[in-house]
């Protein structure tokens, strides 16, 4: 690690706390240890990941395309199966879970997508609701028989998203920014206790990417939810998150806050100089 700088978390704002209630000596946060992905083997494309993510503020990673953020990002919530190493969220292993104890461990992680993969076909509120699939019974989904505290929670958190007119709308009449404010209400829809997002607004032009930022960290903030978010915009990454962590070749080579990143650390992160 070439950042000397201490990792310092963004204050939140305990408002609403949306989060399912853990006790406090729990939230230890996200602990990796030693987390290897190979696949192709002998060939790891994480070689040996320590990294410990408070349970509260906006962690950016940040690195060259192929390093393997995104892959970082899939070990955590199991969309890929780590090689080797340990995964724990608040104490409690993620690595090693199958069948029913891994959908439970995945409802309480929301994810965030680059191309927001929303249900097209469905209405803005049926896709929002799609966050509370981990915990109604799947004939209820089918029946699109939701509580009615569920939603008037989607109902809430669509006018948090600045959507209170479109939730009868089509996802795909949305536009793309409107769409990623879909996707933040679905994956807070979730109450989880960890938000990943995975190149948010690479899809979305400046303004919006900033809008969507912004609505991503106050509402997160508020909720009392980390948020870990890959992105390749090292700006809006020291705007908005208070730690950022830089990987090249796999591994981590930086640590610290946003004013700690000096060109030193981006010529080691993506190498070369040319292009500062
Ligand atoms: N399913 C897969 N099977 C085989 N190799 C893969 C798979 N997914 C990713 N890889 C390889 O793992 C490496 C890391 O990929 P990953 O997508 O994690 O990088 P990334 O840092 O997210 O890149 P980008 O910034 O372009 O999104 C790359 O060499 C990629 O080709
Ligand atoms: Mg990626």
């Amino acid at each position: 690690m070439s950042g000397a700088a201490t990792v310092r978390p963004r204050p939140t704002v305990p408002a609403g706390a949306p989060t399912a209630p853990v006790p406090t000596g729990a939230r230890r946060g996200l602990e990796i240890r030693g987390l290897v992905k190979e696949y192709v083997p002998g060939q790891p494309v994480l070689r040996g990941i320590d990294l410990d993510v408070a349970p509260e503020g906006i962690t950016a990673v940040i690195g060259p395309s192929g390093t393997g953020k995104s892959t970082l990002i899939r070990c955590i919530n199991r969309l890929v199966e780590p090689t080797r190493g340990e995964i724990r969220l608040h104490g409690e292993a993620l690595t090693g879970l199958r069948g029913r104890a891994l959908r439970l461990a995945r409802r309480r992680i929301g994810m965030v997508f680059q191309e927001y993969n929303l249900v097209e076909r469905l209405s803005v509120m049926e896709n929002v609701l799609c966050g509370r699939l981990g915990y109604v019974p799947v004939w209820r989904a089918w029946l699109r028989r939701y509580p009615a505290e569920d939603i008037e929670r989607a109902f809430a958190l669509l006018d948090a998203v600045g959507l209170p007119d479109h939730a009868t709308r089509r996802a795909d009449a949305l536009s793309g920014g409107q769409r990623q404010r879909v996707g933040i209400a679905r994956a807070l829809m979730q109450r989880p206790e960890l938000l990943l997002a995975d190149e948010p607004t690479s899809s979305l032009d400046p303004k919006t990417a900033v809008e969507v930022l912004e609505l991503l960290a106050r509402l997160t903030a508020e909720a009392g939810v980390p948020v870990i978010v890959n992105i390749h915009n090292v700006e809006l990454a020291k705007r908005f998150a208070g730690r950022i962590v830089g990987m090249a070749g796999g591994a981590i080579v930086f640590d610290g806050p946003p004013e700690a990143l000096e060109p030193v650390h981006l010529r080691q992160i993506y190498g070369g100089e040319d292009w500062l």
